[in-house]
């Protein structure tokens, strides 16, 4: 964690630092001023953006623009198709990143025209003019879609904007400086920047407003100084913060070993944007493994999400992640959560297990279990459950448990409480000083049933002891079957 917090530090400093070096002063330009630069992009009858098409396997790309007549035939438009524009972010080097490709060619399983907006030479500069630089490129996208819009009778509704990173916020600003009654369809912000933008009013940054539907994917929030890369605050109908968006499983710094192997001394800056390109990489996912959506639930943070808390679907409280995400708008805003494996297919499956445990100890326990899942299809063997708290009375503890691969139906558990150094010594120290004869209630914690529910398939289960013992010993294994013991009372109860 603390090697990858550096890595964290070490790349906000250097967006900060730069920066700095150019003035805080240079923010967004002032927003009274947009309508006369797009007539005057207009004017010139070229846009420093250039709008590219890639209608073709493998195609290097076909600009289209008003100052090309007959460009759209060219590259292939098809105007009884949507497009979605990639818009891609700052550049260190001033060369379209790996991803960009990867993204078009995912994009191009869907019946779509799949576009990208290269505004490489004003984002390959300090990050500080590149920011300053968003909002006129943002209303050079506008400029082309109203241009769509005239000459192909293509309306702006069947438009989505892709925008990683400052190519998030370019998205925003191209979709509040169009114009008109109407606004985009869609535009999603994958790990929209932060420096600059965070905290600022939604017309500095892509907010709502921007279209019709905005999603947003947050994947490398971490703080250190009151800054980080990727925003924090909530931008778009549906949020999504994978891993609880701070950082990404798989790109700690320890896996720089890995990345060496892989990219040579590419490996550094590999890492450094691991976890804001995640973002993207999630919305390929979400494309490329169309069967194994993974979704997202309504939480107030990664804790209560943690504890197994939020996995509920009722009122769009859920969403799937990426393109296909259900574009509906329901009430307020809202944030989701959810695990992610380290790589793709990024997917995991999401249970909640609640158990309501008797301690009759007077010592705290913090014990270590591990649980078997037998599933119709599958079965998990020791998965480690932490509780994150001493076990001190007769409490329900729930807590969340993710699994890679799909066990089907959860029929059986499987039970452990695992042997632990600390543990093993109060429990030989108890045997030593109080006389029990064989074996008493006091000794041990006390379970009879398990409760879960699965958040992909919205189902609750019940789970009560095979047998009649309901104690439980330290590594002893206790097997739990389903049943449907008045689970309503139990649930009244509880919640
Ligand atoms: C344009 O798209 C429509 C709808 O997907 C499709 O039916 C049609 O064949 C496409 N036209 C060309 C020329 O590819
Ligand atoms: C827990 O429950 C048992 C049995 O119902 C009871 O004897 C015990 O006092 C309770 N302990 C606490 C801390 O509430």
């Amino acid at each position: 964690m603390g090697t990858a917090r550096c890595v964290a530090v070490f790349l906000v400093l250097f967006i900060f630092t730069q920066s700095r070096a150019h003035g805080q002063s240079l923010g967004p330009e002032p927003v009274g001023r947009r309508p006369q630069a797009v007539e005057t992009e207009k004017a010139l009858q070229k846009t420093v953006t250039r709008f590219l098409l890639f209608p073709a396997e493998r195609s290097p790309g076909c600009e289209i623009g008003w100052h090309r007549p007959g460009s759209l035939q060219e590259c292939g438009f098809n105007s009884s198709r949507p497009l979605v524009l990639i818009i891609h972010g700052w550049s260190v080097d001033g060369v379209l990143e790996s991803w960009v490709h990867q993204l078009v060619a995912a994009l191009r399983t869907q019946p779509v025209n799949v576009g990208l907006a290269d505004w490489l030479p004003l984002a390959h500069n300090h990050y500080a003019i590149s920011v300053r630089s968003a909002r006129l490129v943002g209303q050079e996208v506008a400029a082309v879609l109203r241009w769509l819009e005239e000459s192909e009778d293509f309306s702006r509704s069947n438009v989505h904007l892709v925008g990683y990173s400052l190519g998030a916020h370019v998205s925003g600003f191209a979709g509040s400086s169009i114009g008109g009654k109407h606004k985009i369809g869609r535009i999603t912000g994958l790990d929209a920047a932060s420096p600059l933008f965070e905290g600022t009013s939604p017309s500095e940054r892509l907010s709502p407003e921007d279209a019709v539907f905005v999603d947003a994917i947050h994947t490398f929030t971490r703080e250190h100084m009151g800054l980080s890369v990727g925003i924090k605050q909530p931008i778009a109908h549906y949020d999504f913060y994978p891993n609880g968006g701070t950082f990404q499983p798989g790109c700690h710094f320890l896996d720089l070993y890995k990345h060496f192997a892989q990219h040579g001394l590419n490996a550094i800056p590999q890492t450094i944007k691991c976890a804001h390109e995640r973002s993207v990489h999630l919305f390929i996912d979400s494309l490329l493994h169309e069967d194994m959506r993974s979704t997202g639930y309504q939480c107030s943070n990664m804790g209560s999400f943690s504890q197994g808390l939020c996995l509920n679907c009722k009122k769009g409280r859920c969403n799937s992640l990426g393109y296909h995400a259900r574009q509906e708008l329901r009430g307020k805003s809202k944030s989701l959560y959810l695990v992610t494996r380290a790589q793709a297919p990024f997917r995991v499956y999401h249970y909640q297990f609640k158990i309501q445990f008797t301690n009759q100890i007077e010592k705290p326990i913090e014990p270590i279990f591990t649980m078997s899942l037998v599933g119709t299809k599958e079965e998990m063997q020791q998965v480690p459950v932490t509780l994150g708290e001493r076990i001190t009375s007769n409490k329900t503890y729930s807590f969340l448990v993710t699994l890679g691969p799909d066990i089907g139906e959860l029929v059986l558990i499987k039970l452990k409480w695992e042997h632990s150094a600390m543990w093993t010594n109060v429990w030989n120290t108890m045997q030593a000083i109080i006389p029990w004869g064989g074996e008493s209630r006091s000794s041990s914690l006390v379970l009879k049933t398990i409760r879960a529910k699965a958040g992909e398939t919205q189902q609750r289960m019940t789970f009560c002891l095979e047998n009649e013992d309901d104690l439980l010993h330290p590594a002893q294994e206790k097997m739990f079957v389903r049943c449907e013991v008045n689970s309503k009372a139990l649930k009244r109860k509880v919640r």
